[in-house]
């Protein structure tokens, strides 16, 4: 223990004696000032790469035997066969040591990078209190919670169900709409992304995803993106409410003109029909505004989210209504649409402290600058690769690159994984890299991104050689 004491206070790495007196419970890892460093038994600094390789494999392994054998095998090829150990702000560093730039962030998850002190402390803190409630008495962070979304989100959106993922969030949309026009059916986009539960993916505008579970849920119609008259001429008697998100994300960051969401607006006005707009990617200042709708100035009668309502630490997803809707869904029956796990303590104090940190440190507002000098800064790179880069599109930290070929962009991935960046293609649209980083990105880790964007596409058709030119 005095070995492992001694290095501990001259900052050397923690070493077996350390480990030792932890373990045995002769000193806690606080007394030995590591509370900021990895867990016990499971850091980087203690095991030589062949332990790390060791553990490595095992977990590859356990994955083939008892996760998801193909998923294992494409992360190998794409070179991510790596365990995440320890993620901080923009970044995320691995088992090995290796540090990443996260221009995925969790497919809009970690809006405010990951760990957020201020969300990761009011965790902590509710974990001494009541953890999860026991959903017979009242609930002070989900009222709290309930009440800030109100508050910023537009228009009369007043209530909200608390569940939690983006799609149980439009789960719980379908039946609001349902309940509350006492009509069936719902026009939705292709392209459009809404979950892979039975009632979001009948909305998903994908027949890959979609094809193999049919029959879905009956009553969905599809019309193209981006196109309002559609819309209008895809209404019936039977339409309950059209279902669209500001700007879609797997779609392959596909922007709306100014006028579209204006449109749907009016259509739905006109045709009584219920606006539901998910937010579920876009929400929390991921586009530079707290709302994408923000951009457009429309209101919703629904609205979904989930990902960065947790601020990276919880699972939490949400779903607003105006004060019509929720007097037809739950006046009745206020169990009418439950979740057991949903609004549990945790989940909302760590959504009330993501609002707080949101608005306190205008992530919206660095988003929107900072991803204007990203966006410059990808236009400059297709640029250079006109032949196999088509467009750079995007609103706030929400980009996107659209290649001429989804492959050359798988390759690119790869070859970006090499140079510490991690980025992923659009689910819906392969041929599109997106750019979703943490909203605290800094100016000179964007341009790290740039460079290993720029270094990667150049290597991958340096790879593809000849094959190009066939
Ligand atoms: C716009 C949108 N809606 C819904 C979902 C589904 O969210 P979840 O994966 O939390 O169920 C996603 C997920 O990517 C999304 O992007």
């Amino acid at each position: 223990m005095d070995l492992g004491l001694l290095e501990c206070r001259h900052d050397y790495v923690p070493s077996v004696g350390l480990l030792y007196a932890i373990e045995e419970g002769i000193g806690s890892p606080r007394e030995f000032g590591l509370t900021n460093r990895a867990p016990v038994g499971y850091s980087n600094r203690m095991q030589t790469p062949s332990e790390i390789e060791a553990i490595t494999q095992d977990v590859i392994d356990k994955y083939q035997k008892h996760v998801n054998p193909t998923q294992v095998a494409l992360l190998k090829i794409g070179g991510f066969d790596h365990i995440e150990h320890q993620a901080e702000g923009a970044t995320l560093t691995d088992l090995e040591g290796n540090t990443y730039i996260d221009c995925l962030g969790g497919y809009g998850v970690f809006s405010l990078g990951h760990r957020h002190p201020k969300v990761v402390a009011a965790v902590k803190r509710q974990l001494d209190f009541i953890p999860m409630g026991s959903k017979t008495f009242l609930n002070k962070p989900l009222a709290d919670l309930s009440a800030k979304l109100a508050e910023i989100t537009p228009g009369d959106l007043q209530y909200a169900f608390l569940c939690n993922s983006g799609t149980e969030a439009m789960e719980a949309a379908l039946k609001a709409a349902r309940m509350a026009t006492g009509k069936t059916d719902f026009i939705a986009t292709h392209g459009a992304f809404h979950g892979k539960t039975l009632g979001a993916l009948s909305a998903t505008g994908r027949d890959l995803f979609k094809a193999p579970f049919e029959p879905l849920v009956p009553g969905f119609h599809h019309v193209p993106w981006n196109d309002a008259d559609a819309v209008a001429a895809a209404v019936t008697e039977k339409t309950a409410a059209v279902i669209i998100e500001p700007i879609q994300g797997e779609g392959g960051i596909q922007m709306p003109s100014d006028g579209y969401l204006p449109a749907l607006r009016r259509i739905c006005d006109e045709r009584n029909l219920l606006l539901i707009v998910d937010e579920v990617q876009t929400g929390l200042g991921r586009t530079g505004k707290m709302f994408a709708v923000d951009h457009w100035g429309v209101a919703p009668d629904i609205m979904t989210l989930a990902k960065a309502l947790g601020g990276g630490v919880m699972p939490i997803g949400a779903m607003m209504g105006t004060a019509a809707i929720w007097d037809k869904v739950f006046r009745e029956n206020p169990f009418l649409h439950s979740s057991t796990f949903g609004g549990g303590e945790l989940a909302c104090v760590a959504g009330l402290a993501a609002i707080q940190a949101t608005q306190e440190e205008d992530l919206p507002g660095r988003a929107l600058e900072n991803g204007a000098y990203f966006l410059a800064g990808l236009r400059h790179v297709q640029t250079q690769f006109p032949n196999v880069l088509r467009e750079a599109r995007g609103l706030g930290l929400m980009l996107g690159v659209e290649f001429t070929d989804s492959d050359i962009g798988k390759l690119v991935i790869g070859t970006m994984i090499h140079r510490g960046v991690i980025a992923a293609y659009t689910l819906n649209n392969p041929k599109v890299i997106r750019f979703e980083p943490p909203l605290v990105i800094t100016k000179a880790q964007i341009d790290t991104v740039l460079e290993a964007f720029s270094a990667g596409v150049a290597e991958a058709l340096d790879l593809l050689g000849d094959l190009l030119d066939d």
